[in-house]
């Protein structure tokens, strides 16, 4: 692709960072990881953070942490990455899918509410796109029936809701780091908790079951190993070290995106503000006219590949997804079912050049136009 969906932004200085630490001798559970945890527990103002392979790997403890098991429910959007889902049913608990708002994209709490069962343990809220959940309405929904409430911040390091950053606002937060985020470390995730008891489970989970006071070969528990190595962190300390500077990169590329296609009346833009917090921009999603069907807008993917530009779908529902046959016919879920046929996901990271965005523009207008 001459114009890729998305692109890591590796600086000379986090590949020095990497390096360094291959000189030395410590890999794996060393400084580094120490640094990134306490790194993001300061910028998320969370007492505990605990650094894990993935963001997927981070849900699965959490679920474990919070003895969430079979027999269970759990309310999750079913607009979302599919891990959110699948990391309830590593537990053998069952993914309840909840429609979303169809402004912000994010779990609805009252269709929330109407899901509450007396099997439903958790809520997992996904701050999806980098845009901050309704937290106050889910905050409220999890107090009043005595819920478990888990933030899925996998897509939004950096937001806001009333001030706080995401992540910290709830039972437990997750991030991940993969090279589409906001901030990466090649593959990674991590925990974020005021729970310290929580935080101790997650730490011996991570590493084969062991506490802090048991020897290598003394397992407590049946863990599993979801490390993340000395390397990982150092990449993480150092993009940590420019987060500000990265957020302002990304959301500068989405108010170009905001302006060139303004006045292209056949896209719904996704919106620049939100009333209760800050937007940390992870991807730049428009939708196109309700009038479009679905073929449409797979044609223009089409167009677009073949100007070598990535898009993508951004997101199929969960609940439609073959693994999820068993949920397909339970549900339907209105807004979730006719955002994703409408989604298009157009290229989007830190260092895309203006150049490149007006190029996306007009080749997606030049799209519309020959449908
Ligand atoms: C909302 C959400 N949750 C979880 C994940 C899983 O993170 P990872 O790919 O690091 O396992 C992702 C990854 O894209 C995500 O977008």
């Amino acid at each position: 692709m001459k114009i890729p969906l998305s692109a890591p932004d590796i600086s000379a200085a986090e590949i020095e960072a990497v390096v360094e630490v291959l000189r030395g001798s410590r890999l794996s559970l060393g400084p580094k990881l120490e640094e990134f945890e306490r790194a993001i527990a300061i910028y998320t103002g969370s007492p505990h953070a605990v650094g894990v392979s993935s963001g997927t790997a981070g849900l699965h403890l959490c679920m474990l942490a919070f003895g969430i098991r079979p027999g269970d429910e759990v309310i999750v959007p079913s607009f979302t990455f599919v891990a959110v889902a699948n990391a309830i049913r590593y537990v053998g608990a069952s993914p309840v899918f909840v429609d979303i708002d169809p402004i912000t994209l994010n779990l609805d709490p009252k269709r929330a509410e109407e899901a509450v069962t007396n099997k439903t343990r958790a809520i997992v809220a996904v701050h999806t796109f980098g845009y901050p959940a309704d937290m106050d309405g889910l905050l409220t929904l999890a107090e009043r029936h005595g819920l478990l409430l888990i933030e899925d911040a996998c897509e939004a390091i950096g937001a806001e809701f009333r001030g706080q950053k995401v992540g910290s606002l709830a039972d437990a937060g997750v991030f991940a780091f993969y090279p589409n985020k906001q901030i990466t470390t090649g593959e990674g995730g991590m925990i974020v908790t005021r729970d310290s008891g929580v935080a101790k489970k997650i730490r011996a989970l991570r590493n084969q079951g062991r506490y802090e006071t048991d020897d290598w070969f003394e397992h407590s528990e049946v863990g599993f190993n979801y490390r993340l190595s000395e390397m990982h962190c150092a990449l993480g300390c150092a993009q940590m070290k420019r987060i500000a500077g990265i957020l302002a990169a990304r959301e500068a590329v989405a108010h170009t995106y905001q302006q060139l296609l303004g006045t292209c009346a056949e896209v719904e833009l996704p919106p620049v503000s939100v009333p209760q917090g800050r937007i940390s921009w992870f991807v730049y999603v428009v939708r196109l006219h309700e009038r479009f069907t679905e073929a449409q807008r797979d044609k223009i993917f089409k167009h677009l590949a073949s100007a070598e530009i990535g898009c993508g779908r951004y997101f199929a529902p969960i609940h439609l997804q073959p693994g999820y046959a068993a949920w397909r016919n339970s549900y339907f879920l209105p807004v979730t079912e006719s955002v994703s046929k409408r989604t298009l996901a157009l290229p989007f990271f830190n260092q895309l050049a203006r150049s490149d965005v007006e190029r996306v523009c007009a080749v997606l207008i030049e799209s519309i136009d020959a449908l």
